[in-house]
């Protein structure tokens, strides 16, 4: 996980209510205040038997609140006091019962207090909530679930599989690191709100024979971090992305592919139900003319075996000239001459947008540096030409491309 302060300056109130979720709240606390964040813990009765006070406490580096009756608070009005200066309240876990306190407006303890006495407008309440699987399918919880999304609560989903009771099934509280990824996507602005975005990425690879082939060092990283960058702003996305061990940014539906024509096949029907499109991927120009079925052998007595390639269909070029094409941007990956090669990529692909990047400085790296290269000149990001962590470019680029399509449609 990087050190990228995403939540600097964000005050939480973290809610706890009983369940046995409560001991990865533990690690939340340790991931928002990481992030930046001030966390402030607020924990119920229930809350309190699976985790102590103490944990939480020392984590946080703030006193724990756990009633409403504490007379610390100067007005005696923790409810009040916690929500007016907090920038999120999230619950995590979120009890079946919490839920049904809050869908009813109730207020019996500090945690569903503090909630119904929080200002809607400027206090988002954010709920994670953790159940055994027969609770959560629960009709009952359903309806209460649906009662508080409509009163304004975003709910951030569970997971699925073992629970601590020992079945299977939905309910579990999602992992500390998603409910980072969650939170952190929530203060980002939504510059693609209603957008939807295809995105391609990695390397391909190209089959010689069964167990050997062509590729090349693209990580799929910066891929990767559009694909999060554009969802945080709001966009529905799709990655279609080559052979890479990343995990899939939450909320993005992705499609694994192995070869350029692979790539090509999925990605070219995509591209007329999609609003923008970003070619991150580092196709291989070219394939072996003919697979051999069986691996190739050496003998000791035949020369090294040679191939014939055969050009790979170029994706970009051919999404670009659709007849209604998406908003088109492409990756110059170069090892010399940024501006000059993305500029020609430019013109020959008839593309809106070229992003340069020197491709040997960036393959498999965690920071990078972008070259923003249209019709009316080019630009740096970061501006002064330094060198960013991918996904603070990746929101930066995201940013640029929302104003230049709004530019375009406005
Ligand atoms: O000049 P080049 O073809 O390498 O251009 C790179 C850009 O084109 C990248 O955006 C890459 O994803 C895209 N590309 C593609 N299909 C290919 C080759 C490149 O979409 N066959």
């Amino acid at each position: 996980m990087s050190d990228r302060p995403d939540l600097a300056g964000k005050r939480i109130v973290l809610g706890l209510s009983g369940g046995i979720a409560c001991y990865k709240s533990a690690e939340l606390v340790r991931l928002l205040t990481k992030a930046g964040a001030s966390v402030q813990v607020v924990m119920t009765e229930a809350a309190m038997q699976f985790i102590t006070p103490v944990t939480m406490q020392a984590l946080s580096n703030q006193r724990v609140v756990t009633s409403q009756w504490d007379a610390a608070e100067p007005n005696n009005m923790a409810h009040i006091n916690l929500s007016r200066d907090a920038d999120a309240i999230v619950v995590a876990p979120a009890s079946a019962d919490l839920i049904a306190q809050l869908a009813q407006g109730r207020a019996g303890d500090l945690l569903s207090l503090l909630c119904l006495a929080r200002p809607i407008e400027r206090c988002p309440l954010l709920l994670a909530p953790a159940m055994n699987r027969e609770m959560w399918a629960h009709p009952a919880t359903q309806r209460n679930l649906a009662t508080v999304r409509s009163d304004g609560a975003l709910v951030l989903g569970v997971g699925s599989g073992d629970q601590a009771c020992g079945e299977v099934g939905d309910g579990r509280m999602l992992e500390p690191v998603e409910l980072l990824e969650d939170i952190v996507a929530f203060f980002q602005p939504k510059a693609l709100a209603g957008q939807r975005v295809l995105i391609t990425a990695g390397p391909t690879f190209e089959p010689i024979d069964p167990v050997r082939g062509i590729t090349n060092l693209s990580s799929g990283k910066m891929g990767f971090a559009l694909a999060r960058a554009a969802r945080e702003a709001g966009a529905q996305v799709t990655l279609v992305a080559g052979p890479v061990h990343l995990p899939t940014p939450r909320g993005v539906s992705r499609i694994d592919v192995r070869t350029a024509q692979q790539m090509f096949d999925v990605t070219l029907p995509a591209a007329q139900r999609h609003e923008v499109f970003i070619a991150t991927a580092a196709v291989a120009d070219w394939r072996p003319a003919s697979l051999s079925e069986h691996k190739i052998k050496k003998d000791g007595k035949k020369l090294a075996p040679t191939f014939e390639l055969t050009e790979n269909p170029d994706i970009l070029a051919s999404v670009a000239a659709l007849p209604q094409p998406p908003y088109c941007v492409g990756f110059a990956a170069e090892s010399e001459n940024l501006a000059a090669h993305a500029r020609a990529k430019l013109e020959r692909k008839r593309l809106p947008l070229v992003v340069g990047n020197l491709g040997p400085a960036t393959f498999g790296r965690d920071d990078n540096a972008l070259l923003l290269v249209d019709a009316h000149g080019e630009q740096s990001l970061p501006a002064d030409g330094s060198a960013a962590d991918k996904l603070t470019l990746a929101r930066a680029l995201v940013a640029e491309i929302a104003r230049r399509i709004s530019n375009r449609t406005a």
